[in-house]
């Protein structure tokens, strides 16, 4: 039966073989519909066994990664995929790379996404693996673009580069969370990426502030709802200590350059807005509210409050229907008295979680409302509140 999350040499060796290339480009696609079992039985009828294992992991790779992938028929491997940036990401950053007019040396080039997209956008780039069966697959990846070898021996000359380095937070046992323990470890790969001309470290996004030196410029980039990564980029065209908030796919942003609000903060008023993630985690919630003309709630918390709404892709914007101190009881009432059902629960600095809330207020019917639970000056408040988007009549 195929395994999924593990390519040892011989396998990622058949895979870029003639063979195994035929062997995978002749797999009808309704194989991919498939349970696994019955898909390993099919293999088999045609295949050695460990042939059909490695044809087989495949098919249930490229089925996992979906519209993950950079393009269609690539070759994975399940840490590799789960590693990936995401192509959406990769791009914006091979455009930014592209600006520099270096050549592009990946050194921790994994499957090769990051190293694709440099690739697509005309840089030459090379890429360095140290997994010898990462390395292969990802040298099919991209035509050819990947040799296996060690990031801090790179036959590159990083003066003359732009680099990446996007170092493995795990480890057989699961993920990583101290930086030292990356590979190659944080504070070898941010002396890298400065001696380098030019160099892009990725991070993750929860990484400890303390972790990112004041020389380099970071992004906290966020694709969609979810966080992706936090970039540091060292060297030409930076600003060393700019932190920039980033919204993908519409690329939206907000940097620590632009005006901060040193309003002191106000009682709640019509409108809050809850700014996406990355404005949070790039500490950038002054500077959007003086965008919004919006002020604090309360010092620690990120929720903002104005009179009127603004449309900005940066932060979510609620019209406030009602407030009160949070006590489940009331709440309730309030929310059958007036026919409203809590449809999405939001909290920031609020103990409770939303699944746990949802479950105390039992089930309700009505009209669609957000809740929006918050600590104000040490009071637990609920606003219920409704979403306002640009165009909607108030
Ligand atoms: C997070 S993944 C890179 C993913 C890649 N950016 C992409 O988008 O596909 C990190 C990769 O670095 C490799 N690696 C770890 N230590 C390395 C080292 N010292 N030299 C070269 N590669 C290394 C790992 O094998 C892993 O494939």
């Amino acid at each position: 039966m195929p395994q999924t999350g593990y390519v040892d040499i011989a396998r990622a060796r058949f895979l870029v073989s003639a063979a195994g290339r035929a062997a995978l480009a002749e797999a009808p696609d309704e194989w991919n519909e498939l349970p696994l079992h019955t898909l390993a039985g099919r293999l088999r009828l045609h295949l050695p066994a460990v042939e059909a294992a490695a044809v087989g992991e495949q098919i249930a790779l490229q089925q996992r990664a979906g519209p993950a992938l950079w393009r269609p028929r690539l070759l994975l491997t399940a840490e590799g995929l789960q590693m990936a940036t995401h192509p959406a990401v990769a791009r914006r950053r091979a455009k930014r790379l592209a600006e520099l007019s270096l050549p592009v040396a990946d050194l921790t080039a994994g499957l090769g996404c990051d190293l694709w997209a440099c690739i697509e956008a005309g840089m030459p780039a090379l890429g360095v693996e140290r997994d010898p069966a990462t390395a292969l697959l990802a040298a099919s990846n991209t035509e050819g673009c990947v040799v296996r070898g060690d990031a801090t021996r790179a036959p590159v000359d990083p003066q003359r580069s732009a680099l990446i380095i996007d170092p493995s937070r795990r480890t057989d046992s699961g993920r990583r969370f101290d930086p030292a323990a990356f590979s190659p470890p944080w504070g070898v790969v941010i002396e890298m990426a400065r001696a380098a001309a030019a160099a892009v470290v990725k991070g993750p996004p929860g990484i400890s502030h303390a972790a990112i030196p004041l020389d380099c410029e970071v992004e906290f980039v966020q694709f969609g709802r979810g966080m992706r990564e936090a970039a540091l980029w060292f060297g030409a065209e930076i600003r060393p200590g700019l932190k920039r908030a980033v919204l993908l796919p519409g690329g939206d942003s907000i940097t620590s350059a632009e005006t901060e609000s040193t309003d002191e903060t106000s009682a709640p008023q019509q409108f809050i807005f809850d700014p996406e993630s990355c404005v949070t985690r790039a500490g950038l919630v002054r500077h959007l509210a003086h965008q919004l003309g919006a002020t604090l709630m309360d010092p620690k918390i990120a929720y903002l409050t104005a009179p009127a709404p603004t449309a900005s892709p940066l932060a979510a914007c609620f019209e406030v229907l009602d407030a009160l101190p949070f006590a489940v009881g009331r709440l309730k009432t309030r929310l059958r008295e007036r026919g409203w059902r809590p449809d999405e629960v939001r909290r920031r600095g609020f103990p409770v979680e939303p699944d746990e809330l949802r479950r105390l207020l039992g089930r309700l019917d009505g009209e669609p409302v957000t809740l929006l639970c918050t600590t104000i000056c040490d009071r637990r408040m609920v606003f219920i509140a409704r979403q306002w988007r640009p165009g909607e009549e108030l």
